[in-house]
């Protein structure tokens, strides 16, 4: 039966945004899960140079296996493909282990706020190194998100320079990661969940040596024996599933950068901000003064106020 091209359009877009919702809530989910457990690991075993590497190796194993058993399709790459990819991984290496850095020093829903601020560094990086301009509402809206910020940092009951410091550099770094992923990605046939993967295995190669040099396999063995007389033998599926989760939530993210404009996708990683501040704050139980708190939502409210402007 062929329905009527108004009907067809309608189902069309309502079967889109079903998909779209399906992403969003499983990307949040995963993201949720994923900072619940890299907390827990790095209370125990706070060597988050290493728990970022193995996040990006679990990733990288994954995907291998998918393409090895054909479960994904292998996807048709070149040298050119590579050179364009660098930049990205760079970026995305010093944004992973940046946040991972942050969240071993500070609460996860505080590296997470100072993460709700990624827009601002959007605008100032697009500003004035590439020379782009946006109508004043979008600079206007940067005022709520840097004071809402500051707010929460200056009132943080367990403020640390590093943990802060951490997520600013975390939140630059994803900055020029999403500028050059999406030059990379643009008119390309690799699929979101093969673009990841491929970023995956070169943050991997980049990020290894720096793993060894920064914190080295004898800290790492020491620390295990700590961990595991601490927390027993099951907290190496405590590292299993940070690693795993880490992985699943970037996949799913790509994948839904594939179906949605750049705005659509900053609008859903603010609301995946607003999951895990909440759900950490109950679950690690960490205190937060109203000051603090209002600090937060006032940054968030400048993150809608700057996707609003945008559009
Ligand atoms: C990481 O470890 O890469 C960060 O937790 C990433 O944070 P985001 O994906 O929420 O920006």
């Amino acid at each position: 039966v062929e329905l009527p091209k108004s009907q067809a359009g309608a189902g069309a877009g309502a079967g889109q945004r079903v998909k779209i919702s399906i992403y969003f809530a499983t990307w949040w989910a995963l993201n949720v899960v994923f900072n619940i457990y890299n907390k827990k690991v790095l209370n125990a075993y706070p060597f988050p140079w290493l728990t970022s590497t193995l996040s990006l190796a679990t990733g990288s194993l994954i995907m291998l296996i998918s393409w090895a058993t054909r479960i994904a399709e292998f996807p048709k790459m070149d040298l050119e493909f590579w050179k364009n990819l660098f930049p990205v991984a760079v970026a995305h290496t010093i944004g992973h282990v940046a946040a991972t850095v942050s969240m071993s020093k500070v609460a996860v829903s505080f590296t997470h706020i100072i993460k709700s601020g990624e827009p601002a560094f959007s605008v100032l990086v697009s500003r004035f190194l590439l020379g782009e301009t946006f109508p004043l509402p979008v600079y206007l809206s940067l005022v709520p998100i840097i004071g809402g910020c500051a707010l929460s940092a200056a009132t943080e009951l367990n403020f640390n320079m590093t943990g802060f410091m951490g997520a600013m550099i975390s939140n630059l770094a994803f900055v020029f990661r999403n500028i050059f992923s999406k030059k990379g990605m643009k008119g390309k046939s690799v699929s979101g969940m093969n673009y990841y993967a491929c970023l995956s295995i070169m943050s991997l190669l980049i990020l290894t040596p720096f793993a060894i040099a920064m914190e080295g396999p004898q800290m790492w063995a020491l620390g295990w024996q700590n961990a595991v007389s601490q927390i027993g033998p099951n907290f190496v599926w405590w590292v299993a599933a940070q690693s795993i989760f880490y992985h699943l939530y970037n996949q799913v993210s790509y994948m839904s950068l594939d179906e949605i404009s750049p705005l659509t996708f900053s609008v859903g990683n603010t609301m995946k901000r607003i999951s895990v501040i909440v759900s950490s704050i109950i679950i690690f139980q960490t205190p937060v003064r109203p000051i603090n708190a209002l600090g937060a939502a006032i940054a968030i409210l400048g993150t809608f106020i700057y996707s609003q402007s945008k559009q």
